[in-house]
């Protein structure tokens, strides 16, 4: 079985104690390689290499254009390696070879280039002050970044941290999903061909609680903490860290409202509503789980919804046809059919879908769940949408606005006027308007409420991945 090690100080190791763990690819069911088991030991190596090389080497006192054309290079490797991040995330965790090779990977290799190309083009103030002094503000580095990445995007997300704390000076500790550990071990490997400094970028494996993720969150030695995840993790990590008041970033779970007006273009909405939710096989904190139709176009709405969601293929996941794979792990599997049952035992009904043979559950589509219920409320992160009709426009965002989550939000009209206006009403992170998923790296991104802590993205990021710095001089 091939073995995934750590990567701390420039080297492939494993931990001290021996101690492995298997990754188990959902398709065949199976183990298919080791993985080193980190703990708070290898932590420790992994914190202490980057404070060096954050303290004493290169990396923070590179000019923006040195250390962005490395960075640069690393997204040239990461696009000549596409077809082996592309399986390897694959592998671990079930998405379609095609949506990795064509969407999580180019995008990573941009990630790299859109943040080092931000921070080398970023400008700060200067303030002209009336009592004959002057002000400008810098923007430094600050110091050591532990990154807990979730296992849905595994590469992509964990290039979304990297990057703008790579671009603006930061040497980084990064925590994969215990789920998906490969892609970031080739990650690492690809930096240090790049050439960026040993220690800048380090792996550690592991789990969360009382493994290499609490020990990471507790250190006393982290400067930031980045994490996207479930919201209840981000509540039990947002205390560790609390305890040494290290700043954190938050991309927690959502409950992604989708609201199709009666004078939407259909064929769009559809299209985008599909993706929307069964992408990824649902796996997606941006998911459009709770689908809202207005009445007059509700029945025609959801047979062409229904008959595109049975239309999709769903199969092996190294076939460059599919479209919907298993869902990432057993554990999560049973999760989501859990929720299934639910409906089953007369919460709402069927219209198409449920589990299959593996780790499969098709696309499936709920009709009649009452809005209190658990599937209706709470992130099912699975290809399952429930659909409610709706009469007024007040009434759409008064239901959508109705939950603890407020990470995003789609609205199809063809009428402006609402467009803008239910734009604004929503409570959410992002609103996407007759669209979804469609990203500018500038745009804040983030959520209200349980969807999270801060904002990432362009300057966005600069703020967190820096410490901002005011000075005022006498003139
Ligand atoms: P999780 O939030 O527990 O795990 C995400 C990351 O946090 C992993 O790297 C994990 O090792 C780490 N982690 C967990 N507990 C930690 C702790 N106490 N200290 C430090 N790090 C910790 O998500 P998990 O267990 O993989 O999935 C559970 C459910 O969460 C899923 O079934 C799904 O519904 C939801 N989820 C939501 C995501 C989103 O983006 N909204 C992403 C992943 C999962
Ligand atoms: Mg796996």
């Amino acid at each position: 079985m091939e073995l995934i090690t750590h990567v701390v100080d420039g080297e492939e190791v494993e931990s001290a104690s021996g101690a492995r763990f298997e990754s188990v690819d959902p398709f065949t069911r199976a183990a298919y390689a080791e993985v080193a088991l980190g703990g708070e030991a290898e932590v420790d190596l992994a914190v202490a290499a980057a404070r060096r090389a954050f303290d004493e080497g290169p990396w923070p006192r590179m000019g923006f254009a040195e250390r962005g054309a490395l960075l640069h290079r690393l997204a040239d490797l990461v696009e000549e390696h596409a077809d082996e991040l592309a399986l390897a995330d694959t592998t671990d965790m079930g998405k379609p070879v095609t949506d990795a090779r064509t969407k999580d990977v180019p995008r990573t290799a941009l990630n790299f280039r859109f943040f080092a190309d931000h921070a080398r083009l970023s400008t700060g103030e200067t303030l002209p002050m009336d009592t004959g002094h002057h002000a400008y503000s810098l923007f430094q580095p600050a110091g050591v970044v532990a990154a807990i990445s979730p296992w849905n995007f595994p590469l992509m997300l964990e290039s979304w941290k990297i990057a703008p704390a790579l671009a603006w000076g930061n040497t980084v500790v990064l925590k994969p999903a215990e789920d998906t550990p490969a892609s970031a071990t080739l990650l690492a490997r690809l930096a240090l061909e790049a050439g960026l400094p040993p220690g800048v970028l380090n792996v550690v494996h592991g789990f969360g609680p009382d493994s290499a993720g609490a020990a990471l969150t507790r250190h006393r030695d982290v400067d930031r903490i980045t994490f996207t995840g479930e919201s209840g993790t981000g509540r039990t990590i947002g205390q560790a860290a609390m305890a040494n008041l290290t700043p954190v970033s938050f991309e927690l779970g959502g409950k992604g409202a989708n609201l199709v007006f009666d004078d939407a273009d259909l064929d769009n909405a559809v299209s985008w509503s599909i993706k929307a939710v069964f992408a990824n096989a649902g796996q997606v904190c941006l998911a459009g789980s709770r689908l809202f139709v207005q009445r007059g176009v509700y029945d025609e709405f959801l047979d062409r919804f229904v008959a595109a969601a049975e239309a999709l293929r769903m199969g092996d996941p190294k076939d460059p046809a599919t479209e919907l794979g298993p869902l990432a792990s057993e554990e999560h599997w049973k999760k989501v059919t859990g929720y299934l049952e639910d409906v089953a035992a007369g919460t709402g009904r069927m219209l198409t879908g449920g589990q299959a043979e593996g780790w499969f559950v098709r696309p499936t589509v709920v009709v009649d769940a009452p809005l209190d219920s658990r599937v209706v409320c709470e992130e099912v992160f699975g290809p399952v949408v429930t659909v409610h009709p709706f009469d007024t426009e007040e009434e759409a965002v008064r239901t959508a606005n109705d939950s603890p989550y407020g990470l995003n939000a789609m609205v199809f009209t063809e009428n402006l006027s609402r467009a803008h206006r239910v734009s604004e009403a929503l409570r959410a992170g992002t609103v996407w308007v007759n669209c979804f998923f469609i990203r500018d790296l500038r745009a804040p991104f983030g959520g209200v409420g349980a969807s999270g802590v801060g904002r990432e993205g362009g300057s966005f990021s600069r703020e967190f991945f820096t410490e901002p710095k005011a000075v005022v001089m006498q003139v």
